[in-house]
């Protein structure tokens, strides 16, 4: 086989690579180690920048997204039992957020691919990329048989555990890494949601009340690493999440039985550069950021913006600026969210070496927040989304 750029990985960032690429008219390919049906099973975030609805629009994938995506212009956050504040990204920053789960921007993609007849290769094994200075291939296994792409470029949008960052020599790459000493306990339950998306400091942990549709949750408690899925029957976790809220938004949450409930460990983590000779990395192949601010998804977005123009400006104009200078632009978005996640991990969460001191700090710095217009439109402006490179 024959393309011009393969891309590794049928995630958010490979799919909608694809779908950008072909609208440019540039051929490519794309392999994916697991069937459609377990992509299509994940479950993950689901806020998007205002900048990443954009991209979705002018991509093709918009229509289902504007009729049920869920616009709001506030988040909130409540602490020391009864304050609240809200991060209004309308009246702050201009721009709303919308609430659209990564699993729908992923069955629209697929869709979009469907229509444009455009084959993913599902269940490959053995992937290898080589000669990734000069002219690459991937080579895998697919039902048993050995298969090769020669291509120009390959696109790494195969996730943190995926082939392609290991394919850049270790001398080569830098790697930033913060490991928190907490996860997140998460469940989806098809219960109408409140009408918030609402972060919680509590003194018992962390919680977070959000959404999926009217009809779909979700919610997250702060919990130890060692937990233990078995130890959390819904109604124990509905009672924690209560308890973590002030009782007038803890007796507007509505319960159900969960659909799905699972455990995520909080990391911060960026491989630099995001490329090595013709091999360019987009997404989680390349940065890992904790759930807090949900920018994990909206950083795939902003890398597979950069990476489609860079590619498209090189096929049709025979222009290389943009693919020079990737790696630089992508990154100056990807620590602007990876530290912005990180202070709000920070802000928002009960670690167990925090003294009164930390505490007292944490409960400033939210005072400060709720009071400060300047610091508010700066908190507003990168919860938002900061803007796109020209
Ligand atoms: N060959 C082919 N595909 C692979 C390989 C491989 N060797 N290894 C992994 N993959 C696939 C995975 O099965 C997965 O479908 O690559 C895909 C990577 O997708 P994601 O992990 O969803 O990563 P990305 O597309 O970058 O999307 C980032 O996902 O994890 C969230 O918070 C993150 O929301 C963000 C988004
Ligand atoms: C989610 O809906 O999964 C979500 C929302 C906000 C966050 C993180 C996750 O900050």
């Amino acid at each position: 086989m024959k393309t011009q750029v393969a891309i590794i990985g049928a995630g958010p960032a490979g799919l909608l690579l694809s779908q950008r690429l072909d609208l440019e008219g540039v051929d490519n390919i794309v392999l994916e180690s697991q069937s459609r049906e377990h992509v299509l099973s994940r479950i993950r975030a689901g806020v998007l920048e205002w900048g990443s609805v954009e991209v979705l629009r002018e991509s093709g994938v918009g229509d289902r997204m504007n009729a049920e995506g869920h616009l709001h212009d506030g988040t909130d956050i409540v602490w020391s039992g009864t304050n609240r504040l809200t991060l209004n990204t309308r009246v702050y920053a201009d721009r709303p957020m919308m609430a659209y789960g990564q699993t729908n921007i992923t069955e629209d993609l697929y869709a979009a691919r469907d229509a444009a007849g455009q084959p993913i290769v599902h269940e490959v094994e053995e992937v290898v990329l080589h000669d990734l200075e000069s002219t690459p291939s991937v080579t895998f296994s697919k039902n048993g048989r050995v298969e090769r792409i020669d291509c120009e470029f390959v696109a790494g949008c195969d996730g943190f555990h995926g082939v392609s960052r290991s394919s850049i020599p270790p001398t080569q790459r830098r790697e930033f890494e913060k490991v928190y000493p907490f996860g997140w306990l998460g469940i989806l339950s098809e219960t109408p949601p409140i009408d918030e998306i609402v972060y919680a400091n509590s003194e018992r942990g962390f919680a977070l009340c959000s959404q999926r549709n009217p009809m779909l949750s979700r919610y997250y408690v702060q919990c130890a690493l060692d937990t233990n899925l078995d130890d959390w029957p819904d109604d124990r976790f509905w009672e924690e999440l209560k308890a973590r809220f002030p009782s007038e938004i803890a007796d507007s949450i509505i319960t159900g039985p969960s659909i799905e409930k699972s455990i995520a460990p909080l990391r911060s983590y960026v491989s630099e550069p995001m490329r090595w000779g013709r091999l360019f990395l987009a997404g989680d192949a390349a940065h890992i950021v904790p759930p807090t601010g949900a920018k994990g998804l909206n950083l795939a977005i902003s890398d597979v913006f950069y990476l489609a123009r860079a590619l498209s400006r090189f096929f049709n104009h025979h222009d290389d600026r943009y693919l020079e200078s990737y790696s630089d632009m992508a990154l100056r978005r990807v620590w602007g969210a990876a530290r912005f996640s990180w202070w709000l991990t920070l802000l928002l969460h009960r670690f167990p070496d925090q003294g009164p001191f930390d505490l007292r700090a944490q409960e400033q710095e939210l005072d400060y927040l709720s009071t400060s217009e300047a610091y508010m439109r700066s908190v507003c402006e990168q919860y938002a989304g900061l803007p796109f490179e020209s």
